[in-house]
């Protein structure tokens, strides 16, 4: 097999692959699954619809073939997945690989970090929102307390796993958390992000006087603790990076609302059931599971990968504004369905 870096209709390559192993959650996070729409009755997918674990590693390989050295596992919460740890020791052996990581809300990671340590993953981002828990349990929806996320955070770091943390901040929801939070990760030398409340799919409600800026959250923590700029580690990375003058602990902001980074962006997104969106705003996938169960060859899925990337023209974030003032709105696929 030949290996051939892609490139876009804008000249992006094809870097990152984040793989979403379920659309099931044990939270119903307010801007993600809302519990009045996520409720007992939500129809997930049914299991024969995932893509297996040998689905999955066999697409992964073609996209590492085609340029991808990053993989991200995500869900809804991919630990729920069953036997998720094999499938993480089964993608640690591709060759090419450079960086594993999971996102993940942190309620299981006390008892997984080790295992997922020892299966090869290198970093995990958990998503912690308030450490106040009247704020935390309004957001999660299920009554989790933020002590079960420290400990899974702590758990993650003790195994030698590298964590980050990510809170999205929703204005009169969080926002009297965020120096809190800066504060707690400060201590612990742990890297916190902040993550623009942003207008993925269509049941969280998003607003944009409900957005708390990037600039914003900077200047009440540069008040109090004073920032200096860090240079991006890659090309394309989501997080602008800042560090606690005097100190080796960073902070990050995400600020697809506020400043698009599309034109950097290297990221592929496989759906749980084998669907390929080349955005996070798509409204429609590449079917990929007819594909490798209809037993196509290598090549045949590989020229399917090349021409989903080669005419990849996306870039949401940098038309929102126009998007809603045009009062048309796009068809977007739900987070919980991609992954973040
Ligand atoms: P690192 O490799 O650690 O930098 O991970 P990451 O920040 O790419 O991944 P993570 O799953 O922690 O995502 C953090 C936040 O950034 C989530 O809210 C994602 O939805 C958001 N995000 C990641 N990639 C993109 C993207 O391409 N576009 C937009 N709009 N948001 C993104
Ligand atoms: N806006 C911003 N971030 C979101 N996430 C989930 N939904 C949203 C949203 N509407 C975050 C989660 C997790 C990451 C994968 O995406 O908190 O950290
Ligand atoms: Fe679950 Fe993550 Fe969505 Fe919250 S943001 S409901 S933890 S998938
Ligand atoms: Fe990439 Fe789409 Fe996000 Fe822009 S909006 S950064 S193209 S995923």
């Amino acid at each position: 097999m030949n290996e051939i870096k892609l490139q876009d209709a804008y000249s992006r390559p094809l870097r990152d692959l984040r793989i979403s192993v379920t659309d099931r959650c044990n939270f119903r996070c307010v801007y993600c699954m809302p519990s009045d729409i996520f409720g007992p009755d939500y129809s997930f997918m049914p299991r024969e619809e995932l893509l297996t674990f040998e689905e999955i590693v066999r697409l992964a390989r073609l996209f590492v073939n085609r340029g991808v050295e990053k993989i991200r596992l995500t869900g809804g919460e991919p630990l729920l997945r069953k036997n998720f740890p094999v499938l993480v020791s089964m993608l640690s052996q591709i060759d090419g690989l450079k960086d594993l990581s999971v996102t993940t809300n942190g309620l299981l990671l006390r008892k997984f970090a080790p295992i997922l340590k020892e299966a090869g993953v290198h970093r995990v981002n958990v998503s912690l929102d308030a450490l106040d828990n009247e704020i935390f349990t309004k957001m999660n929806g299920v009554n989790v307390r933020s002590e079960s996320v420290l400990s899974g955070i702590d758990a993650a770091k003790e195994s030698g796993l590298t964590v980050k943390v990510n809170m999205v901040v929703k204005k009169g929801m969080n926002d009297t958390e965020i120096l809190p939070m800066a504060r707690v990760f400060r201590e612990k030398g742990i890297t916190l992000r902040f993550i623009e409340f942003m207008d993925v799919g269509a049941t969280n409600g998003w607003k944009m006087d409900e957005v708390v800026t990037s600039k914003e959250i900077h200047a009440a923590i540069h008040r109090e603790m004073p920032l200096e700029p860090v240079d991006p580690n890659y090309f394309g990375e989501v997080a602008k990076r800042y560090r606690y003058a005097g100190t080796d602990t960073e902070i990050g902001f995400i600020s697809s609302v506020s400043a698009a980074f599309c034109s950097s962006c290297t990221r592929a997104r496989l759906s749980a059931d084998g669907r390929l969106y080349t955005c996070l705003f798509a409204g429609k996938g590449v079917p990929f599971r007819e594909l490798v169960r209809s037993h196509a060859a290598d090549d045949e899925i590989l020229s399917v990968i090349d021409s989903t990337w080669n005419k990849r023209d996306d870039r949401y974030s940098e038309l929102r504004s126009q998007f809603y003032e045009s009062g048309k709105q796009k068809e977007r696929i739900e987070m919980s369905y991609i992954g973040g």
